[in-house]
């Protein structure tokens, strides 16, 4: 452990099989991630992630938010929406093209939902929140909890080399727009949908003779080694927010072994 590490009480979001979380499991149990897991919350409760939480005696619960599906919403009161709501909604950069009332409907929703999960990490008071695998939308609602002006608290891994392929299907689209090489990125949430400030990225080559499922077994295990590492990098206090020319936010690497890293995951993922 480096001299200014703290260790991350970290929360794990996810929605599915959990081979991220079990990720960094693995490596908080073999002492390279400096990180305790807190609880691990699945919006999915048939999620395989959550039994990999318990195995290792993690704290589970389920937010399910189908529960606050278009029926739900006829019979919800004013009263129950955040007060924030109003900013919430001019703050938002997750849906365009749609309806100003279509807009205010699926925030109220989200963040309803949210409002449960919040009401689950608030007592835990986590260092920073994780999406592994969650596929549902994050709200400004959310987010205002743990972003601050200068500080970023989620922290996403996206199976795509953003700003490519935001979305759900990150191999999917990668794979069939027919690209040479894809990519996987660890990034900070913001309010758009996977535009916040890039922390980390890796590629890996396509090559003729590869199929998707091929393409994406190479692209997860650098999500498990990159966003294990970016979490770690975060602990240990080197990763620096700036400001590019233009204002954006940007995260700067400050450990001096990154470059190393960086090297040895291309090579592993350019290996025949
Ligand atoms: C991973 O490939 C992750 O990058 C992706 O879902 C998969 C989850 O796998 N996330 C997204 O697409 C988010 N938009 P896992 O449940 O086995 O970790």
């Amino acid at each position: 452990m480096k001299e200014k590490t703290k260790k991350l009480k970290i929360a794990v979001l996810i929605s599915g099989g959990g081979t991220n979380l079990q990720a960094m499991i693995d490596r908080i149990e073999a002492g390279k991630l400096d990180a305790e897991i807190s609880l691990v919350v699945s919006n999915n409760p048939d999620a395989y992630g959550l039994v990999r939480a318990q195995k290792h005696g993690i704290p589970t619960a389920v937010v399910d938010y189908r529960n606050y599906g278009k029926r739900f919403l006829a019979e919800v009161v004013q009263s129950t929406l955040p007060k924030e709501f109003d900013e919430v909604v001019n703050r938002q950069r997750i849906y365009s093209g749609l309806a100003d009332g279509e807009v205010r409907d699926r925030l109220a929703r989200l963040a309803l939902a949210e409002q449960e999960v919040l009401a689950l990490l608030k007592p835990l008071n986590p260092d920073l929140i994780c999406l592994a695998g969650f596929m549902r939308l994050i709200s400004p609602y959310f987010i205002g909890h743990y972003n601050t002006e200068d500080r970023y608290g989620i922290m996403n891994i996206h199976p795509a080399l953003l700003p490519a392929f935001p979305g759900t299907d990150g191999y999917g689209a990668t794979f069939s727009y027919g690209c040479r090489f894809g990519g996987v990125t660890v990034h900070f949430i913001d309010e758009g949908e996977d535009t916040g400030p890039i922390i980390a990225q890796a590629i890996y080559p396509i090559w003729p003779e590869d199929t998707l499922e091929v393409v994406r077994r190479r692209g997860l295990e650098l999500e498990y080694a990159i966003y294990s590492q970016c979490i770690q990098w975060m602990a240990q206090g080197d990763l620096k927010l700036v400001r590019g020319e233009d204002g954006r936010p940007q995260v700067r690497i400050l450990d001096p072994e990154y470059p190393a890293f960086l090297e040895q995951l291309t090579q592993q993922a350019f290996a025949r």
